[in-house]
């Protein structure tokens, strides 16, 4: 064989040994080689478990998808490009065989509102707002509506009301609805949606599941009824996530309980260092015991795991006043994320609820003087002194 040829052929493709890594690999082909053409043929059929071409499946997803499908309790899932791809793919597949309606609360991410009332209600599907933590509203809108899914954030963006999941999933279930509920902000480590009557259950793994600041990604989970659609949908249209990415949020998955733990610890500290503070007009933190939904959160998430987010707004500041005080931050980032392990802040009216219209983000209770900081691992003493300083 010519050198051209060898420098294409040479050491690929090898029968892996039998001894295997003690954690997956990044597999990076985009397309796999048979045995046989039956065995190909029986892949691209469906009739045998494999891999044929990566949009459909590939080793490294497979092993993100098996672990976040244990953790969510599901049975099965799909990594995706980014949180908001998780959450559409997600949606069509509550939607494919349903009336093509969603009811959906309405203090959510401001691009989940974007995502409904932007692309989802132009193409033709309905869209009614709802507040979550009013069930009897939830109760009328259903049943009137009678939509085809049911969208609600486990704790809410940046507000952190902590959603009745139970309670309106058994309202969606008599009215036949799919229930589809985006799990970033709660993860696993505290609330398992499918457990409560969900169907299915989205993640932003850009946050707390990778965990670091350093993928982009998002995750779906799903019952069994549902778990053939999303795959259709996802060979289709293929927004699945690369395997580096894949290997990444694989990887931090395996220290997010850790990591959890101690940012909720963490933000109980600071809520309480908040409430405190002279210049800090108002907390939001659902570990409060003066939370307006404190009887969910006693119900619904376990003792002492509140999150590791809080909101507050600082007393008389306008808009530049706040630009000062994070401008005066020295270890916190202020950052358009979450989840990391860096603590993160962010100025909801100029970031993720930028587009929000002012009538809707006043609807939603968000206002010019409210901070959402994402607490992260490092020691509480020293964010507070940050804190502290920035404040002046
Ligand atoms: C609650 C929630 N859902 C979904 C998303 C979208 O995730 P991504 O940025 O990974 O697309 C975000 C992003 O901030 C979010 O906060």
């Amino acid at each position: 064989m010519k050198i051209q040829t060898v420098a294409v052929h040479a050491g690929e493709r090898k029968k892996p040994a039998r001894q295997i890594p003690v954690s997956t690999p990044i597999h990076t082909g985009a397309s796999f080689v048979a045995e046989s053409m039956n065995e190909l043929d029986r892949i691209f059929g469906d009739e045998e478990k494999g891999y044929a071409y990566s949009r459909f499946a590939s080793p490294t997803n497979e092993a993100l998808e098996e672990q976040v499908t244990a953790l969510e309790g599901g049975h099965g899932a799909l990594a995706c490009a980014s949180g908001m791809a998780a959450l559409q793919i997600g949606l069509l597949a509550a939607l494919m065989d349903r009336r093509k309606s969603v009811v959906s609360a309405q203090a959510i991410y401001g691009a989940t509102v974007k995502l409904l009332m932007e692309v989802l209600e132009p193409f033709g599907i309905a869209v009614r707002f709802v507040d979550a933590n009013d069930l009897a509203a939830v109760e009328a809108v259903i049943r009137e509506e009678r939509p085809g899914c049911v969208l609600l954030e486990t704790i809410s963006n940046p507000l952190l009301r902590v959603t009745p999941v139970d309670r309106i999933a058994a309202v969606a279930r008599e009215a036949g609805a799919a229930v589809l509920v985006d799990n970033t902000f709660a993860t696993p480590l505290l609330l398992r949606p499918l457990e409560l009557g969900a169907q299915i259950s989205v993640h932003s793994a850009t946050k707390y599941l990778a965990g670091h600041g350093d993928v982009l990604g998002g995750i779906v989970i799903t019952d069994k009824a549902h778990f053939e659609t999303l795959r259709k949908l996802s060979r289709i249209y293929g927004p699945v996530l690369g395997p580096f990415e894949c290997y990444l949020t694989l990887r931090g998955v395996k220290t997010f309980p850790l990591r959890m733990e101690r940012q909720c610890r963490n933000a109980a500290t600071l809520a309480e260092w908040l409430g405190r503070h002279p210049k800090v007009e108002k907390v939001y933190y659902p570990g409060d015991a003066a939370h307006p939904d404190a009887e969910h959160v006693k119900r619904l998430l376990p003792e002492g795991l509140y999150g590791g987010m809080v909101s507050f707004e600082v007393g008389g500041a306008a808009k530049q006043d706040i630009f000062d005080f994070m401008d005066r931050l020295k270890l916190i980032v202020r950052g358009t994320s979450l989840g990391d392990v860096h603590t993160l802040m962010l100025h909801p009216w100029i970031s993720s609820h930028r587009d929000v219209s002012p009538r809707h983000k006043e609807r939603m209770g968000i206002r010019e003087n409210l901070v959402r900081m994402s607490v992260g691992i490092e020691a509480a003493e020293d964010i507070i002194a940050d804190l502290e300083q920035a404040l002046q």
